[in-house]
């Protein structure tokens, strides 16, 4: 039971219909921001396209060249675009650069001037209050994240060793544009790891304390789709028709997690990423299949789940993630990351995420999460 609600307007085709999206919100917004992922970006053919599109706006570029944004990547971005005065935002990358984008808009007008102020911004959520938020449109270059139909954004605190939300419902896109040929030149790894980021996403939300019959349509899709056509697009990346597939795939578990959020297997990953690199759909698919073993029980109509995952028992799934993590080239062990038991103590210990956590169906322990992590060593 339960109300499902996402009010993104999806765009499923080509890029060029981001001119359809302006088109609707021209009378009212003329400067722009447009967050890329950098580098080669303008000589791109998406990149040549976008601009082509942006014709008869005024825009400003930003080249996001980092991963994993920290409070203090997001505050430098901040006082890039601090001086124009920016009516709507595009965001056209992976997650990084849509979590920027969504983080930004938030932030419009909200004279910060120190990474100390940003922090207690976001902490105390004041961007809640802020009346200047901005639209933004979201356009995923990789098909993992699911950001663009989300409406919070990770920011990291390295200083600090904890991971941070961008949090509001104010914070949905205006648009998302799905267009699967975006995603063609993603190296092998990349494709493979953010797949399993939406995976676990999908996954998650079957068995969150918030699903609802809506949502779990979106995850049962998201998984088959996702688990059917892994191999063939690992082995052929540039079929345009694998990569749309996986592009639904991360889109539908997008809208399922959109109402649910994830569970313990992103709570525990959070300091998998911090304190080990480990990458994250790495991270989050690294216990998938065993806390689903865990949580088996509690599941609603656990049968069909395991149907989406073409599988017979929870064993097996156990066995294709690691399958799984040998296509992408990672290794499904914590020692393969240098984990060793100080660590793993202390991921333990950091593994307790507000809204995270406590949304997984079965509670779990500290001492539960360190059996599940020795569990993978
Ligand atoms: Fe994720």
């Amino acid at each position: 039971m339960g109300n499902f609600y996402n009010p993104v307007r999806v765009k499923i085709g080509t890029l060029n219909v981001i001119k359809d999206v302006l088109d609707t919100i021209k009378p009212q917004y003329s400067k722009i921001i447009l967050m890329h992922r950098g580098g080669d970006f303008s000589e791109s053919v998406a990149g040549r396209n976008l601009y082509k599109s942006l014709e008869g706006f005024e825009v400003k570029q930003i080249g996001v060249n980092i991963s994993n944004p920290d409070v203090e990547d997001l505050f430098h971005y901040y006082k890039q675009i601090e001086k124009f005065d920016y009516q709507c935002i595009v965001g056209i990358g992976g997650g990084s650069v849509l979590d920027l984008s969504k983080s930004l808009a938030a932030l419009k007008n909200m004279k910060i001037d120190s990474t100390t102020n940003l922090r207690s911004v976001i902490k105390q959520k004041l961007y809640n209050e802020n009346q200047n938020i901005v639209p933004w449109i979201g356009i995923p270059t990789t098909s993992g994240t699911g950001s663009e139909v989300t409406c919070w954004a990770t920011i990291w605190d390295r200083e600090n060793g904890v991971k941070m939300s961008v949090d509001s419902e104010h914070l949905y896109a205006h648009s998302a544009i799905i267009d699967p040929t975006l995603t063609v030149s993603l190296p092998k790894g990349l494709t493979a790891s953010t797949a399993l980021d939406a995976l676990c996403h999908a996954t998650e939300a079957y068995w969150s304390r918030s699903s609802n019959e809506i949502s779990r349509i979106y995850s049962l899709e998201a998984i088959k789709r996702i688990v059917n056509n892994f191999e063939k697009v690992v082995d052929q990346p540039g079929d345009i028709q694998l990569r749309k597939e996986i592009a639904l795939g991360s889109l539908y578990a997008g809208l399922a997690f959109s109402n649910t959020r994830t569970t313990a297997c992103h709570s525990i990953s959070y300091p998998l990423t911090l304190e080990l690199g480990v990458v994250h759909g790495i991270a989050t698919s690294i216990t998938l299949a065993k806390v689903m073993e865990i949580n088996f029980k509690s599941i609603i109509e656990n049968d069909k789940l395991l149907q989406a995952f073409g599988v017979s028992s929870v064993s097996k799934v156990q066995g294709l993630i690691e399958h799984f993590h040998q296509l992408s080239g990672s290794s499904s062990k914590l020692r393969d990351y240098k984990a060793n038991e100080e660590i793993i103590e202390k991921v333990a210990s950091n593994a307790f995420t507000k809204g995270r956590m406590d949304n997984n169906p079965v509670a779990l322990t500290q001492e539960d999460v360190k059996q599940i992590l020795l569990s993978i060593y």
